[in-house]
C-alpha cells in the first residue's frame, strides 16, 4: 500500500501499522519524489499498489483540496489503486466537497474523519511557542474537543483495509474518550512536565493576523480562520465512537499521551 504523509502526524503511525499487520508498505512524501501539487510524480509512487492511505498536506477542506484529491484518487483507480482511506476532519463542513471528489472517483472509499489530534500539542507547528515560550495562543476559548491519539487513527486505517469490504464505502468518525477544553489540555501538560505552563485564547481575527504575519498567503489564513470559526463553535464538543466501532476498544487517553511525550522530554525548555 501507499503511505502518504508517510512523514507526517499520522502517516508515521499508519506505515509501521500497516507492516505489523502484514502489509508492504510504500511511503510517500516530497523525500520519496511524490508532490501532492505535481501530478507528474504521481503514477511512479501509485503503480503497482493495491491501496493508499491519502493524508492532503494542507487542511482537507482548504481550497483546492477537493479537486487534488478526486484527480489523484482517478487516477489511482486507472492504475488499479482502488482501495482509498481518505484522513477527514470531523464536523468540518468545508472538507465534504473533498470527501465527495474521493466517493465519485470510483475508489472503493472509507473516509476516516478524526477529531482534534493529541499530537497537535507534541508535533507540528503549536509546539515550538509551548516549549519554547511556555504559552499557546489558539483561537478555541471554552469550547471542549474530545483530543484523539493518531495512534488510533493508524490502527484504525489498517483495520479498516485488512478487514475485507467491511468498510468500503463507510465513514467512521473518530474521537478521544473524554472532553477537554484547550486549556484544560495544556494544563495537564503543565501539571505532568512540572513547567509553568499556559493557555491563552484570542479571536480568530487576532489569530489569522498573527498567521499573515508569519508570511502565510491571505487565501490561506482566510481559509484557515473560516475553518477555525466553525470546528470550534461547539459543534465538535461530543464525543464520537469509530474507535470502539471498529478496533472493539476505546481509544486512548489523552493523559496515557501526555505521560508518554513527557517522559520522551517533548516539552523540555
Ligand atoms: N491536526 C488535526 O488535528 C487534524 C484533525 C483531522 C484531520 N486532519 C487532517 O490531517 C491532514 C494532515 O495529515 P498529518 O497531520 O498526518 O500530516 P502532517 O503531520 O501535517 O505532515 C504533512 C505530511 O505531508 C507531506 N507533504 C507536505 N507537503 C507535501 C507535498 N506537496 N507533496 C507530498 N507530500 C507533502 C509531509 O512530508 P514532506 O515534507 O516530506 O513532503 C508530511 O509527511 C490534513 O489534511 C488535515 O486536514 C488534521
Amino acid at each position: 500500500m501507499v503511505v502518504t504523509g508517510a512523514s507526517g502526524r499520522t502517516g508515521s503511525r499508519v506505515a509501521p501499522a500497516a507492516e505489523a499487520a502484514g502489509l508492504t508498505v510504500r511511503a510517500a512524501s516530497r523525500a520519496t519524489g511524490f508532490d501532492w501539487w505535481d501530478p507528474s510524480t504521481w503514477a511512479d509512487t501509485l503503480r503497482g499498489a493495491d491501496a493508499a492511505y491519502l493524508a492532503h498536506p494542507m487542511d482537507v477542506g482548504a481550497p483546492g483540496a477537493a479537486e487534488v484529491i478526486g484527480a489523484l484518487a482517478r487516477e489511482a483507480v486507472g492504475l488499479g489503486v482502488r482501495r482509498l482511506v481518505l484522513l477527514s476532519a470531523r464536523g468540518e463542513d468545508q472538507a465534504l466537497p473533498t470527501e465527495e471528489a474521493l466517493h465519485a472517483s470510483g475508489a472503493d472509499w472509507t473516509v476516516v474523519r478524526a477529531a482534534w489530534f493529541a499530537q497537535n500539542f507534541s508535533e507540528g507547528p503549536l509546539v515550538a511557542e509551548l516549549r519554547e515560550r511556555g504559552e499557546l495562543v489558539f483561537p478555541a476559548d471554552e469550547v471542549r474537543e474530545p483530543f484523539l491519539d493518531v495512534r488510533d487513527i493508524a490502527d484504525v486505517v489498517v483495520t479498516a483495509l485488512t478487514s475485507g469490504d467491511r468498510y468500503v464505502g463507510r465513514t467512521v468518525t473518530l474521537s478521544g474518550p473524554r472532553l477537554l477544553t484547550f486549556g484544560a489540555a495544556v494544563a495537564e501538560i503543565a501539571e505532568a512536565t512540572g513547567r509553568p505552563l499556559a493557555y491563552r485564547a484570542v479571536s480568530t481575527r487576532d489569530y489569522g493576523e498573527a498567521l499573515a504575519g508569519f508570511g502565510v498567503p491571505a487565501e490561506e489564513v482566510a481559509a484557515l480562520t473560516a475553518i477555525f470559526d466553525t470546528l470550534l463553535d461547539g459543534r465538535n464538543a461530543h464525543l464520537s465512537d469509530g474507535v470502539h466501532e471498529v478496533l472493539g476498544r476505546a481509544p486512548r487517553d489523552f493523559s496515557d499521551f501526555v505521560r508518554e511525550e513527557t517522559a520522551a522530554g517533548t516539552w523540555k525548555a
